[in-house]
């Protein structure tokens, strides 16, 4: 059983529809009654979805947010990018960056380190997903890569109060496989360690469903979970939330 505040954050990758939204009304009235002040709820829709779903949640404590965006933080000739400021403008409080479908797109550290530093320019909330892949899982080099990915990512910010660091192993996600419990509590803790005095929430993604988050909320310097595939069902997104704090 847990009693700290945690984060719960969805993300909902290319899904969704106006239409899904409808389907938000169950979580919003679970999260007037649960545990307020207790947790943070947040959503990340695809960018097509954030307006509509920030007016939805007006009343409500979830908030939203993106689930990536350009580097520059200017306008500019740029066809088909969005920048920080604009998914700011639109109600999101929050946007995941160096997600590991980015990074396989070419994202690299450098680039999120950008977009980072622009994102938090804006007024933005960064998640920063780091995570080693299997081939580096396998040849011992997570710890290597953990440290590069927060480096560089996170090179000349000295404020880290606007972020909160997502552990996602790439071969977790999708997957239905998680770590295990030690070599994943050696890791978060690894990554707090980075920090040092300074405390930072970390939190843990991939594969989480109803029936391994009993066993994933035992590592209590774990702050939250980011969700894909099972936030998508509000009724499974809640049964998450809920048995965390069973
Ligand atoms: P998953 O996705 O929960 O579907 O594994 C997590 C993520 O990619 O953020």
């Amino acid at each position: 059983m847990t009693n700290k505040y945690m984060y719960f954050i969805a993300n909902w990758k290319m899904f969704g529809t106006l239409k899904t939204l409808n389907s938000l009304k169950k979580v919003i009235s679970f999260s007037d009654n649960f545990k307020k002040n207790k947790l943070s709820i947040i959503y990340c829709p695809p960018t097509t979805l954030i307006r509509p779903l920030f007016k939805k949640l007006k009343k409500s404590s979830i908030e939203v947010g993106a689930q990536n965006c350009h580097e520059s933080k200017s306008y500019a000739s740029l066809t088909g990018q969005i920048n920080s400021g604009m998914l700011k403008d639109i109600g999101a409080k929050y946007v995941i960056l160096g997600h590991s479908e980015n990074r396989q797109t070419g994202e690299d550290n450098i680039l999120i380190n950008k977009k980072i530093k622009s994102s938090l320019k804006s007024g933005l909330k960064v998640i920063l997903c780091i995570g080693e892949t299997l081939k580096e899982k396998k040849n011992n080099k997570t710890n290597k890569v953990l440290n590069s990915q927060i480096k560089d990512c996170l090179s000349g910010i000295k404020n880290y109060s606007n972020v909160i660091i997502a552990y996602e192993p790439v071969w977790a996600i999708g997957t239905g496989k998680i770590p295990k419990l030690d070599n994943l509590k050696n890791n978060i803790l690894y990554i707090k360690k980075k920090f040092k005095k300074k405390s930072i929430k970390v939190l843990y993604g991939g594969s989480v469903n109803g029936k391994n988050i009993n066993d994933l909320k035992k590592i209590s310097l774990i702050d939250g979970f980011l969700i894909g595939g099972e936030s998508r069902d509000p009724n499974k997104f809640i049964d998450i939330i809920k048995k965390t704090y069973n």
